[in-house]
């Protein structure tokens, strides 16, 4: 980190910080007469990159993230997200900004917490919702909407473990899309 990063307090963000593997990701996706279960792995970069200030009133620290999801049973990759990690130590609100290359992005609003040893981040968006929602072209809009979304991160020192659930309305139905992993913090 260069000397800018490591004077400022990146509060409960801090222990996002480095780049973390794993190898027993769950994700489970909507199929037209049905689901697909797909084994991942994967690599989550949370990169520090400073602070904002918003309306000369509002501050924010804030991490960028890349994370690559390759399927296990032919190691190409199938999810490729990005996005920013946000805290308000004013408010003690997170806010988790991603993208991804179907169209799809959002902005979740919610809390870190301590439990024990570990930090936990609970954020949300709900499409409609005037605070925390979703975007979406045209398309995905009406064949593959993104309706509600709801992520939590535990992190102990080494430790990353994370449930997302994205609720779609796709082939006529909902449908709970969901992805679970544990990582390991590279050494
Ligand atoms: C580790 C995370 C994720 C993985 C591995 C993953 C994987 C998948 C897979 C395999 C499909 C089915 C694609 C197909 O049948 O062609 C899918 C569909 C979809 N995913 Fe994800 N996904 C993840 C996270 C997300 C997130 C965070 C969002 C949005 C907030 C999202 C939105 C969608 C949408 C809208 C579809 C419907 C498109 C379709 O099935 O044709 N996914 N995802």
């Amino acid at each position: 980190m260069s000397e800018v990063e490591t004077e400022i307090d990146y509060g409960p963000l801090t222990v996002l910080i480095g780049v973390w593997d794993g190898g027993q990701g769950e994700d489970i996706a909507p199929e037209e007469d049905g689901e697909e279960h797909n084994p991942y792995y994967e690599t989550i970069a949370f990169e520090a990159i400073g602070d904002v200030t918003n309306a000369e009133s509002q501050t924010l620290v804030a991490l960028h993230y890349r994370q690559i999801v390759k399927r296990k049973s032919d190691d190409k990759v199938f999810h490729d997200e990005t996005g920013y990690w946000m805290w308000d130590a004013e408010s003690d609100t997170v806010m988790h900004s991603l993208t991804i290359p179907r169209a799809v992005a959002l902005l979740a609003g919610g809390k870190a917490r301590r439990e024990g040893d570990a930090t936990v981040f609970e954020v949300s968006a709900r499409l409609g919702d005037s605070d925390w929602t979703i975007v979406q072209s045209p398309f995905m809009r009406d064949r593959a909407k993104t309706t509600a979304f709801a992520h939590t991160i535990s992190v102990t020192a080494d430790e990353l473990i994370y449930a997302e659930t994205t609720m779609l309305d796709i082939y006529g139905r909902s449908f709970e899309h969901t992805d679970k992993n544990i990582l390991s913090r590279r050494t």
